[in-house]
Formats: structure tokens, sequence, C-alpha cells
């Protein structure tokens, strides 16, 4: 530690700080404006000049200047004060004084200090900027003519998201922060330029002109699209919500959101909305009380109780923890039956089946804070960038400030693969699992075990015919790999999973952690497996038991029981089969076959528009409660504004069947949060109002064995390419398309080639494509490219028009072929 006097009062901080973090420290505030904790420091705007008694004579940057021991620092002497009403008067100088229609105004730090500082007058006069507006995008607006240099914009999208948008253009004062070659903004609309600009500069337009900061009421809560789980602050105004609103104090991620999470929000005020239950009268959807609705299905219900094994549920793991955990009680418990699901069944089974297996818990053994303190990332498909973009932040910072190394084995290239030093394995589609078993092999062959690990034997027996050729991939790659990871002191497995990763499932869990069992890289802070769930909750999914147990039906088995009639009534709570589940006609047909189906969602999706009774349901903002995230940290989700219409949350919807099929009945859904604390053992001692602001991680106990599994291959199909489906960087399940955002950014399906098949195909960027396969065929655009390997096609399977589930069947892979329409 260091120690030094700041005012006169003494401090005491890490070797490391900064004269400003040690003012901030002791409660001292010093002015900045090109300071943001989460960058490297700058200096460039001189705000923050303080006075070293040890270097009298000048002023100094407290953002820049390292502590010393015995130093001794005035924070506000006049001298002080007037050097920094000098730099305000020369950003005065040539910002234009528009605060009255600037959208930052009461959000503006230079108007703020500007107020402060008292500058009522300027001694200087020149002429203001005059660059041109860019309102090119609906999502940010630059006006150039209000930046004052700062560069935080540039360093966060450098730094932070790494993509690089920005940059200075020209020198002095006709400096300009620009774009290459001075064009529009064409880049991931993840917003983090806009949310530290300390000014007027950078504005979100889908807010721009719906309220003043200040008239804003602000919630804290967590986005509700990945599983990151993200703290947010939604800021809201006359029952909508309106942004949300950048807090550097705020989570693990100091603020950060990606596209969906700062610019997805507006499907909360969608005008497709449900604003009234609806019930199916004469064929057709039509408009009722809820009490009309309620006992449709009550009565549905109840006489379910007599025969359970005809009544299913399929939930959505965006519920939060209590409508999830009174989901279950009302299904398993008061009508008696195990046919629960949620995400097609996919997205839970390497928690609930592999980890289970290997590590004797349904959840993951590491956590989100283990990336940055590893050694080595091993990452399963480059995509955990894109399914959870702010983990991709929290990579890009481990690799390029903590010099944390990073493998990647996917079956195409992406984002992660461009960081310093990163080295990407690809192997042909579907065999993830070949390729774990390959690396144990070679950890094996290169004695690279860890001393003392049990069941080896049969580990080696199984493994014993694994090759590389089987994944696809060269013998000196996976030793590379192998060795790179077994010999790297801490080592972390990044594993994504999800509805559009079919063999991301019990296998490939157990196949990864064997190879993290094997070389000892289990039980240790920075090393083992971080199992990310696809959507906020699904790790409270799990938690809360939503997947078959016993004897009951998981969700493929489900649609099945439908078609057959086994399944008579199905209840659906904000689940999307129709479109997110593998092989669209069949789930359509078996919907449409089942004697009843009630959905409970936010908007008449394609499987609502065949239910008979349709439930109006509330979203986040709308509700209290708590979503787990991967890495097991429970965090509060907070109210922000009223009920959209008629709407009600799945906690009041049912409680409401509980009670009217009678079961329990809760006065509200903290008190379900303690019956959670009191009967799932991983929330024992958890009470909601102890998770605070910042959560609370669950503990889990964790017995690792090696679990040998064999790897399934897939028959290539000749002349035929590989479909492989998963996320796109601006979606999340199908919630997102009712988000303008992403949808600005991406708005249709698409089919990814590369560019050799492309040419072979005489298929260009943009062309209309015909993909088949043995299931169907879809229209899309094509995107050409050298992300994916040759014989490879890529579709993400958010989208209702082009839904690439017509075509899949739930199998790794796809073969498809592909021609110009
Ligand atoms: S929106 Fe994100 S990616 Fe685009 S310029 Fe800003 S920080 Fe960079
Ligand atoms: S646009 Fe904003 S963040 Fe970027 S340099 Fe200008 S003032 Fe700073
Ligand atoms: S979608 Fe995921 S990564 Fe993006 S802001 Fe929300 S929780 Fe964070
Ligand atoms: S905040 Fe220190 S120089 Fe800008």
């Amino acid at each position: 530690m260091v120690n030094l006097t700041i005012n006169g009062k003494q401090v005491a901080v890490e070797k490391d700080a900064t004269i400003y973090d040690a003012a901030k420290a002791c409660g001292i505030k010093i002015p900045i404006l090109c300071h943001d904790k989460k960058l490297h420091p700058f200096g460039g705007c001189r705000m923050c000049l303080v006075e070293v008694e040890q270097m009298k004579g000048r002023l100094i940057p407290a953002c820049t200047t390292p502590v010393t021991e015995g130093m001794i620092v005035q924070t506000t002497t006049d001298e002080i004060v007037k050097a920094r009403k000098l730099v305000l008067e020369l950003l005065l100088l040539k910002h234009p004084i528009d605060c009255p229609v600037c959208d930052a105004a009461g959000d503006c730090d230079l108007q703020n200090l500007t107020y402060e500082y008292k500058v009522n007058m300027n001694r200087f006069v020149d002429e203001k900027f005059n660059h041109e507006i860019d309102y090119e995008n609906p999502l940010i607006e630059r006006d150039m003519n209000r930046c004052i240099h700062c560069g935080k914009c540039a360093r966060i999208c450098d730094e932070i998201v790494s993509y690089g948008a920005y940059t200075f253009i020209n020198r002095g004062i006709e400096a300009k922060m620009g774009t290459e070659f001075d064009g529009p903004l064409n880049c991931e609309f993840c917003g983090s330029c806009v949310s530290v600009c300390p000014v007027g500069a950078l504005n979100s337009r889908p807010f721009k002109f719906k309220a003043r900061w200040w008239a804003l009421q602000k919630t804290k809560s967590v986005c509700s699209y990945c599983g990151t789980g993200c703290q947010l602050t939604l800021g809201s105004k006359d029952g909508k919500v309106l942004t949300t609103i950048y807090d550097e104090n705020q989570g693990f991620h100091n603020g950060q959101l990606c596209t969906r999470g700062r610019f997805g929000y507006q499907f909360v005020n969608s005008d497709k909305r449900l604003t009234t239950p609806l019930v199916r009268k004469n064929g057709k959807l039509q408009e009722a009380t809820w009490e009309e609705a309620l006992a449709e299905v009550t009565s549905r219900l109840s006489a379910g109780k007599s025969d359970p094994a005809s009544v299913a549920a399929l939930a959505t793991p965006r519920l939060t923890n209590e409508e999830l955990f009174l989901l279950e009680k009302v299904f398993r418990g008061t009508i008696g039956t195990d046919n629960i699901d949620h995400s097609a069944g996919f997205a839970h089974e390497a928690l609930t089946k592999g980890a289970v297996a290997s590590f004797g818990v349904a959840a993951s053994p590491s956590e989100i804070a283990d990336i940055q303190k590893s050694n080595l990332l091993l990452v399963v498909k480059s995509d955990a960038y894109e399914t959870h973009p702010v983990i991709g932040f929290e990579i890009n910072l481990g690799v390029k400030r903590k010099g944390v190394a990073i493998r990647i084995v996917s079956d195409k290239k992406g984002k992660l693969t461009r960081l310093p030093g990163a080295k990407t394995t690809v192997h042909t589609p579907g065999s993830e699992v070949a390729l774990f078993n390959a690396l144990c092999k070679s950890v094996i062959d290169q004695g690279l075990v860890a001393e003392g690990v049990a069941g080896l034997d049969a580990l080696k027996a199984a493994v014993a015919d694994a090759t590389a050729e089987k994944a696809g991939v060269t013998a000196e790659e996976i030793a590379a790999v192998a060795k790179d990871y077994a010999t790297a002191e801490k080592a972390l497995i990044i594993l994504p999973i999800g509805l559009g990763y079919p063999g991301h499932n019990a296998a490939l869990a157990s196949a990864a952690a064997n190879l993290a069992i094997l070389t000892g890289k289990i039980g240790k802070e920075g090393s083992g497996l971080l199992i990310m769930g696809e959507k906020n909750n699904s790790q409270g999914a799990v938690d809360m038991g939503i997947y078959p147990k016993g004897t009951g039906l998981a969700a493929s088995a489900i649609i099945d029981g439908c078609a057959n009639g086994n399944v008579k009534t199905l209840f659906v709570a904000g689940e999307n089969p129709v479109v997110s589940y593998p092989n669209r006609k069949k789930v359509e047909k078996a919907l449409e076959n089942v004697e009843f189906m009630v959905v409970a969602d936010l908007f008449l999706t394609e499987t609502a528009a065949l239910a008979d009774v349709v439930l109006p349901a509330c979203s986040f903002a709308e509700k209290n409660g708590t979503f787990t995230s991967l890495g097991r940290r429970v965090q509060n989700v907070r109210k922000a504004i009223p009920a959209v219409g008629l709407a009600k949350t799945d906690f009041e919807i049912l409680n409401a069947l509980s009670q009217a099929l009678g079961g329990a009945r809760y006065n509200n859904q903290g008190e379900v949060f303690t019956e959670i604390a009191a009967t799932v053992p991983a929330y024992k001692g958890l009470s909601q109002a102890g998770l605070k602001d910042e959560g609370a991680v669950y503990p889990v106990a964790v017995a690792a064995k090696l679990v040998p599994v064999q790897a399934k291959t897939a028959a290539p199909a000749a002349g035929k390419l590989a479909m492989v489906t998963g996320s796109a960087l601006y979606h999340c399940g199908t919630m997102s398309r009712f988000g303008e955002g992403p949808m600005y950014v991406c708005p249709d399906a698409y089919a990814e080639l590369n560019v050799a098949d492309a040419s072979a195909l005489k298929i260009a960027e943009g062309d209309q494509v015909t993909v088949t396969s043995a299931t169907g065929a879809v229209q899309v655009a094509a995107k050409v490219g050298k992300r994916v390997p040759q014989g490879v096609v890529f579709s993400p399977y958010h989208f209702g028009e082009g839904s690439v589930n017509t075509i899949t069947d739930g199998a790794e892979v796809t073969y498809v072929t592909v021609a110009k329409k």
C-alpha cells in the first residue's frame, strides 16, 4: 500500500492507483472528462488537474499520475479552479451551445462542469465546427460538432468491444473523431461508445426526444436476453421503458452491455404486445376476459389430474426463478405430470446430465470471474462471443490486458479468432465430442495426465481409437492444443449451449469435463468448465427442475405425444417451439393436433397463433423476481413499469391456476423465493433482500469424475454442404425479433457460405438462395465470406420467415444443397 495526503486527508491505496483513484477512494471528487475506470488512462482533456507539493510549479493530471509514498496533493486551490475554467472555456470555444435541443442535456459532463465552475462567459472567440451530422443509421446519431476529443468512444470500441470502429482523423484544429474513410458507422451497434461519450456527440436515436435524463425513473434490474446476466438500469417514464442507463459501477461488467441489452429493450413497449386474453371460438382467437380464459384453462388442467400423463408443459428459461418454481409445483406437484421441459431439451442436457455425471452438480463448476483469472481459455465454438457478447468482452480483456492465452475449437471462425495470439482449430461440424476425445488421448499419449486421476483406465480404453482425423483436423493441431492446455497452470473451458446447438449436449459436457479432470484443471480459480446457458435464466430453469424426471417426456417426446394423441393438454409458457424447435413442419402439425393448448406469452407468436387460449404475459420490466445467470449468480429483477394492458405476470397466472387446482396460494413472489431457499439445496440461506444489487453466487461442491463418452460420427453426404445452426450476435432466441435495435442490424435469416463454395455455386453476397435438406427447403439471402470453412453453411435460427428449423431435424449437422433461386 502507498500512503499519501489529499486535501489534508491521510489515504492508503494500492501501489498501482492513480491520484484520481486515491481521491475517489476517500470521497474527494476530481472532475474528469476523458477518464473512464474501464479504459486505459488517456490524459487528454486536462480537467483533472491537481497540485502535488513535491512537483510544485506545474499542475498534474490526476487521472494519469500514479501515487507515490508521501505525496501531498491539493485538488481545489484557486490556481486549479482557474486552470479548469480555462479548459472549459477552450472546450466551449468550438462547441455549439445547443443544450436546449441536445439529447444529452442533464446527462452531459461538459454542461454539468460548466455550471459547477460557473463558466458564464468566454474570453475567447472562434468559429464553431461545421461537421455534417451522421443520421445514417437508426441507432446511433453522431454530431461531431459537439465532440470534445476525449477519445473514450475509440478507446472503448478498441479496448473492450475489440471492434475498432473509430479513429481520430486530421490533426490540430481540424481533428475529428471519425470512422475509417470518414464514412457512416457500420459496426456491432453495441452502444458502448454512446454510453461513455461525456457530451451529446454520440446519441442513442431510439431515445432521442423521448425524455430528459432527470425525468426518467431509474430501476436497477437484469438483462432478459442471454445467460451472461448483465445488470442494467432501465430508464422509464409514463409506464414505458425509454432507455437503458449506463452505470460504470454496475455488475461484473462495469455497466457494459451488448446491442441486445442496450438497444433491444423496445420489445417491452412494442405495439405488438398482447394486451388481453384470447380464447378460440368458432375456430378463431377472440378477445376474452381473464375469468373466462382462466376458467377454460382450469377446467382442462383439472380434467388432466386424473390422467397426468396426458398433460405437458413447456416453459421458456426467460421466466423468473419464482415463476419456474411455481410452474414446476403446479404441473409436477398438483397435476402430477413429469412431462416438463424447456428449450427443446437441448439447452439444458449439458447441465442436467453431463455436468451431473462429471461433477455431481447440475451447474458449472466455474464462474464468469474465472475468465480473467485464467492462463488459458479453451473456447468451444467461436460463437461464445456471439451467444454471450459481454462474456466476449471479458475474454477480450483477459487476452489483451492480462495476457490470457486463447485456443478455439470450432466449426467456423469468428471474432474471437482474431484476438492477439488466438489459435483456432477448425473441425468438421458435429465432431466436438470426437475432438475432445482426441485431445484426451493426446494428453495421455504425451504423458501430461495430472497425478492421482481416478478412472484413467476406462477413459484410456474409451479414447483408444480417437483420432484427430475423426474431427477433421491434423494430429499436430490436436497435439499442440492438448499440450498448451495441459501445461497451462490454470485453464478454463468455455462451452456455450442452447437451442441452436443440438450437439452441445450431455456427451459434449462430459467429454470437455474429461479433459479438464485429466489435466487437473478442476477445483481451482481460473480453471474448470463454464457451461454457458443460452437464455437469461437457463441456469435457474435447471435449478428449479424444469426438465423431465423419471418417466417424464422431454420436449421432443412431448411434441411427438401431441402428434400421436398421447399428450392432450399442453401448457406453453413463453416458449415458441414452432420457430425455435427443429423440424418446424412436424412441430406445427403436432401443435395443431393437440386437443388443447394454452400459451402465455408477450406476443402472438407463431406458436400462440395455434393455441386454444392465449394469456397475455408481462415482460421482465413489469415484474419482480430473480434470474440465475451462468456461473450461478442469483440476481434481483425489479419492476420498472406497470403491466402493459391487461397482461399478468407468469407468477400471477400460475398462482391463480395453482389455487383453482387445489394447490398452494402465495401472496407475492417473495414468498415463493423463501420457499425456494428452503427447498432447493443450492439456494439455501439466500434471501431476496440479501441479494441486494450485486446478487449472490451460490456455492457448489464438485465431485469430479471421468465419464468416458463415445463420439457419434455423422456420415458426410456426397455433394452436399454441412449446415450448422446457431446464434447471430444481434439476436437471442426469438424474442429479440420484437426489439427494434436487433432488427435494424440483423432483420432477416441468412445462409453464410465460404467464398469458394459460393463461387462454385455462382452465388454472390445478397443473392436469394434455396437451402434444401431431407426435411424441407427455405429461401434466404446469402452471406459470403471466409468465416465458415469450405463445405459448411451456417444459418441463425431466430427467424420466423426463412426459418432454418424448417430444414433441420435435431441432428448435430444437417446436410443441404444450396442453389441460387
Ligand atoms: S456501437 Fe459498439 S461497435 Fe459500434 S462504434 Fe460504438 S462501441 Fe464500437
Ligand atoms: S464522440 Fe464523444 S466519446 Fe468520442 S471523442 Fe468525441 S466526445 Fe469523446
Ligand atoms: S444479451 Fe447478454 S451479453 Fe448482452 S447485455 Fe444482455 S445479458 Fe449482457
Ligand atoms: S480526465 Fe484526466 S486528463 Fe482527462
